[in-house]
């Protein structure tokens, strides 16, 4: 199906010419996403032929039901990129995923991560005293990114030399995710690299022995994957495994200097972090949108999706959906966002949410003991089509 040829379906289907992908969109996207939830329980976008789910309900439905919404021929929003990303865990179903899901998140499982909880920690601390000393920093290139670089690059076991491409990668990667905008058009260049790198790098002997990485290659030897799928099984790793936890990091440093009252009762009862990074987490959702392919007609409450067409899923918009949500809009840490959707839920739910909320919780428990208050003075959004964050976030902290 190519996903930009798709006929409009039936009268009767709420339309509009809202495009959730031009800058003020992906800056702001708050009001788009109400209009179109307001519009219905999916909306056919005129701009890109596919439905948007925004309201909370749909997006939950679409992500436990994958046999109506299939990942198998991609989660991207234009054909390009769904042809170059195939075969990995996050585009596939059914047995095929499961099977390669089973090798995937092994390394990431709570057990399996706790022999990392001490360094994570220990790290952070050394990373946050760092910066508190110097009293004004990145949030961003200096705090939110040397955990991540330091402990899952390591982790992963990548050659030294690739690592440090690793960010550019993520992030132009994103970009790929979304329709075939110039965002998209200027990063296939970039991510022909990193499928260079994976299918020449990501090899035995130049691996880290022992590492998530290698632990792919041994699978692929027993028979558990073809070889064929080897490097975009790599991609589950270089792809989502920093930038994401790099973002959340950042928005969440954001958030707590525009609401130093929030920051305050974090300090007072620091056993509320784990509350306050679902609330991050929930406002500034990292990742706002991936898609499926509708397999079958699909009735969502008033709204038919004929098979064929395609189905943006945006958890970012469900993160803020007044039917879900109180006052979606506040940014409040005694909330208990238990159930945002920043990790997706169902089959494909994230296998690295363990993973990137201990980093995201030893980050904030070092801040919270020694920074009384964050101040801004300079913030540069990262304009990309499905990550959310910033590129640059200058803050002074009182100590
Ligand atoms: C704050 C950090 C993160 C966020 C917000 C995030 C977000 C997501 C989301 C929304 C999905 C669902 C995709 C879908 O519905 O199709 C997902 C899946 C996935 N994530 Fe993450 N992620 C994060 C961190 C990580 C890390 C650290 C790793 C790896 C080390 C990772 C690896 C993956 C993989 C492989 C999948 C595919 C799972 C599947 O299809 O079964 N993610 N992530």
């Amino acid at each position: 199906m190519n996903t930009t040829q798709f006929a409009l379906p039936s009268n009767g289907i709420p339309t509009s010419q809202l495009d959730p992908y031009c800058d003020e969109a992906l800056v702001e996207p708050w009001e788009t996403y109400t209009v179109l939830q307001n519009l219905g329980s999916a909306v056919w976008l005129e701009k890109y032929g596919m439905f948007a789910l925004t309201r909370y309900d749909s997006v939950i439905r679409a992500l436990k039901d994958a046999t109506a919404f299939s990942s198998a021929s991609g989660v991207m929003m234009n054909d390009q990129m769904n042809k170059v990303l195939r075969g990995n865990t996050l585009c596939s179903d059914g047995e095929d995923h499961r099977r390669l899901r089973r090798i995937t998140a092994s390394p990431l499982a709570p057990a399996t991560l706790n022999g990392l909880k001490s360094d994570i920690t220990t790290k952070a601390e050394q990373i946050v005293d760092r910066l508190v000393a110097k009293g004004r920093f990145c949030a961003v290139t200096e705090l939110a990114t040397a955990l991540p670089i330091d402990i899952v690059a390591s982790a992963v076991g990548l050659p030294q030399e690739g690592r440090e491409r690793m960010l550019v990668w993520a992030e132009q990667m994103y970009n790929c995710f979304g329709p075939l905008n110039d965002r998209a058009r200027n990063a296939f260049p970039v991510l022909d690299e990193m499928m260079h790198y994976a299918t020449t790098q990501a090899l035995r002997g130049k691996l880290r022995p022992g590492g998530w990485a290698e632990a792919i290659i041994d699978a692929v030897d027993r028979g558990e994957a073809d070889q064929s799928a080897r490097p975009a099984l790599m991609i589950d790793y270089i792809g989502p495994s920093l930038e994401t936890t790099i973002s959340a990091i950042g928005s969440g440093v954001w958030l707590f200097a525009k609401n130093p009252g929030e920051w305050l009762r974090v300090r007072d009862t620091p056993s509320c972090v784990p509350s306050a990074i679902n609330e991050v987490l929930r406002m500034e959702t990292p990742l706002q949108g991936y898609s499926r392919l509708v397999a079958q007609d699909y009735q969502m409450n008033e709204v038919t999706l004929p098979a064929g067409s395609r189905a943006i899923v945006f958890y970012g918009a469900a993160n803020r959906d007044e039917r879900k949500f109180s006052d979606p809009h506040r940014f409040d840490v005694t909330r208990n966002a238990v159930e945002q959707l920043a990790f997706g839920t169902g089959p494909h739910a994230c296998i690295g949410l363990h993973l990137a909320k201990l980093e995201m919780t030893a980050i904030f428990r070092a801040l919270a003991t020694r920074v009384k208050r964050f101040h801004i003075e300079q913030e540069l959004r990262n304009v990309n089509n499905t990550l959310r964050g910033f590129k640059k976030l200058i803050v002074a902290v009182e100590r």
